[in-house]
């Protein structure tokens, strides 16, 4: 299997690109307020350092020596039990239940950036009313902005890794740092800038719970886009010379970066009008909107921008969610890159309605099983039960499957060895237990 090669920039921008989403825009923050600040924060800094970026690590340099589809190339480097391999594909089937609900989610985003055009709810009441009536009750306009988000995400995906995901992150990607800057440079100069300081800085040690912990380890992993064969399959295409080592760290860099970045702004915000941190899921979409229609036609201003980049970050990260499966089709399967696409459209399109409905009061009797709506199902398995055991596959090959010297030797250049006998131990042993810890939990408490 031939696969085209990102250049260095390309494969950083396109890396970052899925690793920021709505993972660091939207959940990050609202994680936070309910976890208690900064003491989250460092333990979040801790979690991707010691955990989140020893497994990102271990996917690059599988992606980079198998060049092909996460399936294929565990079947190559370990021969000698190929058999089970190929049941790793389970990982790359998560992708569609991931991106079912992720584009409905950018679809609300969507209708995000066109209502800010158009006015604000001026207070939170009837922002959590406007929100709530559009999930609840509005399956039209979901259903239209849902189309809209999914047929922009496949048609960047038509294009391939080169003329589509590679530019479309070269663009989206410089954009999206830009608003997040000039949105971070007008919070500096609000008076509650230096209360969402000390609200993400200062450690309030008391709210930190055994859950606490777990809660950051899953959101490393998630924020890094790791579990599902991403990162390997973007580091199929990792041009030769890059460095595994600096380019790993460059992304979990720029992601934990965005996500502080996008923190201060939303607190700054926040705290200037006085409202909760602590708003749960709805906090870009119901804290937010009327904090900005405060500023008059400037907030507008803040809105539409504040909106579009969080749907250029989900937009980056969905393109990225879609490649691992189109990758496994065309190289297993020898199907078109429009064929495969055909197919995981297909499935995902059914999907995200599924979800979008399920929400809606009318229609949520179809597609709830088990007292669980679809939109709340494809989440919950993905997130808490396919990712997970992903990253623990992932791991156990790294560690355990693959021979050291063979691992040492794809890695040796780019670390001294006392980083890679630091980094084998957390393989070995930190990724997979936290992992486990994190699944057992979500599964069972
Ligand atoms: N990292 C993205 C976010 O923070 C989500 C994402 C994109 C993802 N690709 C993924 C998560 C692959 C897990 C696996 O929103």
């Amino acid at each position: 299997m031939k696969v085209a090669r990102f250049s260095r920039i390309g494969f950083i921008l396109a890396a970052a690109g899925s690793a920021v989403g709505l993972g660091n825009i939207w959940k990050f923050p609202y994680m936070t307020g309910e976890n208690g600040g900064g003491a989250f924060v460092l333990i979040y800094l801790l979690t991707i350092t010691l955990i989140g970026l020893s497994l990102f690590i271990a996917e690059v340099i599988l992606g980079k020596e198998g060049r092909n589809d996460a399936v294929s190339t565990f079947e190559t480097l370990a021969p000698r039990n190929k058999y089970i391999w190929k049941y790793s594909g389970f990982m790359i089937f998560t992708g569609v239940l991931i991106l079912a609900f992720y584009t409905v989610v950018i679809g609300w985003i969507i209708k995000y950036v066109v209502s800010s055009v158009i006015s604000l709810p001026t207070t939170v009441k009837e922002a959590g009313d406007a929100f709530g009536a559009m999930v609840t009750t509005d399956a039209t306009s979901q259903f239209i902005y849902f189309n809209i988000a999914f047929f922009i995400t496949i048609f960047i995906v038509t294009k391939g890794i080169k003329k589509g995901i590679e530019k479309v992150n070269l663009i989206l990607m410089p954009m999206l740092i830009l608003i997040l800057l000039a949105l971070f440079f007008y919070a500096i100069t609000l008076d509650g800038f230096s209360e969402a300081v000390s609200f993400l800085f200062v450690p309030d040690w008391s709210k930190v719970t055994d859950t606490t912990i777990l809660k950051a380890v899953g959101h490393a992993f998630f924020t890094l886009s790791l579990g599902m064969g991403t990162i390997m399959t973007y580091a199929a295409s990792l041009p030769k010379e890059s460095n595994v080592l600096r380019a790993s760290a460059s992304v979990a860099l720029i992601d934990t970066a965005i996500a502080l970045i996008a923190g201060l702004v939303i607190f700054s915000f926040l705290f200037n009008a006085g409202a909760e941190p602590s708003a749960g899921p709805g906090l870009v979409f119901i804290s937010l909107p009327p904090v900005f229609a405060d500023f008059g036609s400037l907030g507008n201003i803040f809105g539409v921008a504040f909106f579009v980049a969080l749907g250029f970050a989900g937009i980056t990260s969905a393109v990225s969610i879609v490649e691992p499966t189109i990758l496994y089709l065309t190289s297993r399967f020898n199907y078109s890159r429009i064929k495969s696409l055909f197919i995981i459209g297909l499935l995902t399109y059914i999907l995200g309605v599924m979800a979008l409905l399920s929400n809606v009061k009318e229609y949520a009797q179809y597609v709830t099983f088990g007292g669980k709506g679809t939109f709340d199902i494809l989440d919950f398995a993905s997130s808490s039960v396919l990712l997970p055991l992903g990253g623990i596959v992932i791991a156990i090959f790294v560690g355990y499957v693959l021979p050291r010297e063979k691992t040492y030797s794809m890695l040796k250049a780019y670390m001294n060895d006392t980083i890679f006998s630091l980094w084998y131990f957390s393989i070995r042993y930190l990724v997979p237990f936290a992992v486990l810890a994190v699944m057992i939990n979500k599964i069972f408490f």
